[in-house]
């Protein structure tokens, strides 16, 4: 088991990656902490793990409010003593051009998908400190290789692979690993709350596939996998990458 008795707290744990990667993180022996905006998500997950045998609770949390990541980090310690990784999945996804974008949707973008990882890491800090953890936050391919149509996402998505390395550099000393994945399409909420909004969400999804090398889009236990890794001491000379997971997406165009 590489988490036995560790603690992982998964924001957007109510959901998708942040599902999986509570579920997978439990499967290795972790006790998890899951943290979502919505409640019943968040507490579908509690159960799923509970029903495995492990050890999870829901708390529900705005990872852009200050005095809710506060609790979330009150309620971690108050339930397991310790937290050992914090995995980073919560996110929104504005398929807008800029134009498009009001300014409140750009400021609540920007608030939950990077200004919740700086919350929850700026809170969460002292104790990964005092445990040597590590943080492993959800970018995207969009962090790098854009796409039409939601240019403030991809701008939080390529600010969050500035701050992992930022972090990084400046908490490596003090025994803290950052890192972050960059998927390409995942089987799950953002991927698919993309696909309902063209003409043909069908024909859609399966186009996207074809933008993989591997010619499919990947499954959400896919990017799991790759977390319980970073999470874990099998990488513990890997810290500062944005590690890609994206079935050859950003290789460039496979044949049609
Ligand atoms: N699905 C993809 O194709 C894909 C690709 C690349 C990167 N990602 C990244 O992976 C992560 C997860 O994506 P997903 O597809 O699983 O999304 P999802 O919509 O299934 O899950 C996101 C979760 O975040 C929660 N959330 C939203 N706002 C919140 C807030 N203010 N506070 C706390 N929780 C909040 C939602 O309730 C939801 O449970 C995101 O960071 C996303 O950018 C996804």
């Amino acid at each position: 088991m590489k988490l036995q008795n560790r603690t992982v707290v998964v924001t957007g744990g109510g959901s998708g990656i942040g599902r999986a990667c509570a579920i997978k993180c439990a499967e290795e022996g972790a006790n998890i902490i899951i943290a979502d905006i919505n409640e019943e998500g968040a507490s579908e997950t509690e159960k799923l793990i509970q029903a495995a045998g492990r050890n999870a609770l829901a708390c529900k949390t705005d990872v852009s409010d200050p005095s809710s990541v506060a609790s979330l980090v009150e309620k971690t310690i108050q339930q397991y003593g310790k937290v050992h990784a914090l995995i980073n999945s919560a996110a929104i996804q504005v398929n807008k051009t800029v134009e498009d974008t009001s300014f409140e949707e750009w400021n609540r973008q920007m608030a939950i998908n990077v200004g919740g990882i700086f919350l929850c890491s700026k809170l969460f800090l002292p104790h990964l400190k005092a445990s040597r953890g590590n943080i492993v936050s959800l970018s995207s391919v969009n962090g790098f290789f854009v796409e039409p149509a939601c240019a403030g996402y991809c701008a939080t998505k390529a600010a969050i692979i500035g701050l992992t390395k930022a972090m990084a550099i400046d908490h490596g000393h003090e025994g803290v690993r950052v890192n972050c994945i960059c998927p390409g399409y995942i089987d799950t909420g953002l991927a698919e709350g993309y696909f309902q909004i063209q003409a043909d969400p069908a024909k859609a999804r399966a186009e996207a596939g074809k933008l993989h090398a591997l010619w499919r889009i990947g499954k959400a236990e896919e990017v799991a996998q790759v977390a319980v890794f970073l999470a874990s001491d099998d990488a513990s000379f890997v810290t500062g990458s944005a590690y890609v997971v994206d079935g050859g997406f950003g290789s460039g165009m496979p044949p049609k």
